[in-house]
């Protein structure tokens, strides 16, 4: 099979981690006898020096003409106190629009060998394994009227959350097909005590439910849940969710799978001729300044993402299976980054990234 994918480092650790996925990804490639063809393109911080903005037109056309993208991570603190419309962040916002990636799939899971890395209780967390789903091309990252006007104490800014009936059907329909292939259980997270927007998420959930008679589905608040994750986090199967609440829960399910740096994701939206998804395959986690360049991050998000691009974007099922197993076959040697606290000398980001190489291999 011919592999034609666009790889975006970004900014700070993305290129650490992004370099350990391809190494994966040659791997694969190698042993199953796959025909790569990998460009790499520029997003983010790095776009912005090298081009004058986070979205280059020329990523862009590359991004529409790849199969599939795997990104990095985008942010530099340079651009800490600069407008949101120039920063790094909004080439990420930018791509996933362009391609239509409405569908944000981030599976949280634990491993055996990662239970001591939660800080929460090893019981329960012991067995989680669910897939938040964040829609991803709407809601307050998007919505207009946007923006500050006025000047010093007379200033006010405004956000915008808004969401058609089309937006919301598309996103619940992608969840429920999942629960249906997993334990068939959904919980729908809204604010719809206060939100009209909240209103129309649970209408709409609730209207196409009976297409999925056999997922069981729950509406839960997204205030209760934020507490459910860390109290009963086993009882989550598939979660969807809107933009912003997906945002801030999927940082919290990290918890329970031991790191940040542990959770791929996957964002899906378009279905090409042959099946497959067009796809954006991006780690959880940032551009993690404080830890850049220094062969520390945890390279599994990242890797993690290339199982999901195989799987979801080519169809290779055995092959993305097998990055998993490698990835958990290493956990269980210990020989892992530091944000994961092993028990002994912490491994760097490459030989974490070699490690799941030969385990594969
Ligand atoms: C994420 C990130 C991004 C987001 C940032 C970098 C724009 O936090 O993918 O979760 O908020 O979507
Ligand atoms: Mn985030």
């Amino acid at each position: 099979m011919n592999l034609n994918i666009l790889v975006l480092p970004g900014d700070g650790i993305g290129l650490e981690v992004t370099r350990e996925a391809v190494r994966v990804l040659r791997v694969v490639a190698e042993k199953w006898n796959h025909q790569l063809t990998l460009r790499e393109g520029l997003l983010g911080g790095i776009a912005i020096h090298k081009t004058g903005g986070p979205f280059p037109a020329e990523t862009e056309k590359m991004s529409i003409e790849a199969d599939a993208v795997l990104m990095g991570a985008v942010g530099l603190p340079e651009f800490d106190n600069v407008s949101p419309e120039k920063r790094p962040e909004r080439g990420l916002l930018g791509i996933r629009k362009t391609m239509g990636v409405y569908a944000n799939l981030r599976p949280v899971r634990s491993y055996k060998a990662l239970l001591d890395s939660s800080p929460l209780k090893n019981h329960l967390v012991d067995g989680v394994d669910m897939v938040i789903v964040r829609e991803l091309t709407g809601g307050l990252y998007y919505g207009s009227p946007r923006g500050i006007t006025g000047e010093g104490t007379s200033s006010s800014a405004v956000n915008t959350m808004a969401y058609s009936w089309v937006e919301i059907e598309r996103v619940a329909r992608m969840a429920f097909e999942l629960a249906r292939k997993r334990r068939k259980k959904l919980a729908s997270v809204d604010k719809s005590n206060v939100l009209e927007v909240s209103q129309l998420w649970r209408r709409v959930v609730t209207a196409v439910a009976p297409d999925y008679a056999d997922v069981e589905l729950e509406h839960i608040l997204v205030d209760n849940c934020a507490m459910q994750l860390v109290l009963n986090p086993k009882r989550f199967d598939v979660v969807v969710m809107e933009n912003t609440f997906g945002d801030i829960l999927s940082d919290e399910g990290a918890v329970l799978a031991g790191s940040i740096g542990m959770l791929p994701s996957a964002s899906i939206g378009v279905k090409k001729a042959s099946g497959a998804w067009t796809g954006l395959y991006e780690p959880v986690h940032g551009s993690a300044p404080d830890i850049a360049g220094q062969n520390k991050a945890n390279p599994f998000g990242a890797i993690g993402s290339v199982a999901a691009m195989l799987e979801y974007s080519f169809g290779l099922t055995e092959e993305a299976a097998a990055v998993n197993r490698a990835i958990e076959t290493v956990l269980n040697t210990g020989r892992v980054t530091a944000d994961l606290r092993p028990a002994g000398t912490p491994a760097t980001t490459e030989q974490a990234g070699e490690a799941v190489c030969q385990a594969i291999g």
